[in-house]
Order: C-alpha cells, then sequence, then structure tokens
C-alpha cells in the first residue's frame, strides 16, 4: 500500500462566532477569531491518497491529477475568499478548521474514489502551532 500526499496552500478570511452569542459571548469562546471585523490565516491543507502501486506506471495515483482535482474542488473555491460569506460548501457552517477539513473531505472523497484510490486523510494547519486532521 503506498500513501501520497499533495499540499496546497490556501489564504482565507474568517470569523468564529454564533449568531446567537453576544460579542462578548463569542470573543469568551472562540478568542482572537471571532474578531467581528474577520482576520486571515494562511491555511495548509495536505490531501492524503492511499492505494495500490500500479507497477506499469510507477505511482498508486497520478500526482497530476491529484493537484488538478484538490485545485479545481478545494482551492480555488477558498483562495483568497471570505470563509463564512463566499464559499459554497462552508455556507451555514461554523468556519472552523475542523468544518473546513469535514468539507473539504466530502468534496474530495468522490472525486479521489474516480481515480481508483482511496482518501486516508486531510490535514489543514491552521497556524504553525495547531493542525487538524480528518480521517472520514
Ligand atoms: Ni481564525
Amino acid at each position: 500500500m503506498i500513501y501520497l500526499t499533495r499540499r496546497e496552500r490556501f489564504s482565507a478570511a474568517h470569523r468564529m462566532f454564533r449568531p446567537d452569542f453576544s460579542d462578548e459571548k463569542n470573543a469568551e469562546v472562540y478568542g482572537q477569531c471571532s474578531n467581528p471585523e474577520w482576520h486571515g490565516h494562511n491555511y495548509e491543507l495536505f490531501v492524503t491518497v492511499k492505494g495500490e502501486m500500479n507497477k506499469e506506471l510507477g505511482y498508486a495515483m497520478n500526482l497530476k491529477r491529484l493537484k488538478k482535482i484538490i485545485h479545481e474542488y478545494v482551492i480555488e473555491p477558498l483562495d483568497h475568499k471570505n470563509i463564512n460569506t463566499q464559499v459554497d460548501f462552508m455556507k451555514d457552517k461554523l468556519a472552523s478548521t475542523e468544518n473546513i477539513a469535514i468539507a473539504i473531505w466530502e468534496i474530495l472523497e468522490p472525486q479521489i474514489r474516480k481515480e481508483g484510490v482511496v482518501l486516508h486523510c486531510v490535514k489543514i494547519t491552521e497556524t504553525e502551532n495547531n493542525y487538524i486532521e480528518y480521517y472520514g
């Protein structure tokens, strides 16, 4: 079994808040990420797929295909956007890294499956000190 990981990067704005909480309550729960005037992160996304070796082609999955799928379905909709207001797949969801990872999994999983390999992990770093891993 081969595990293959592609790293991509995107920059995006967000705000962590619940509309039913006051600004004070949001600040208490979500800290600086609840700033009502938004803020951004330079996110790193690691998509890991697993599959059997294709001995004739020398790989488990074509990296060019993996890169294209991630760009088309994830990076283009997210990069330099406001996650709360401009990203269809995050509509009506709290703009947490956890929810972004789950949404990306749900988008990529059927596309990756079509390539004959299996999505193994979606990892997102929000800052150099925090990252989320989602395994479906
Ligand atoms: Ni934040």
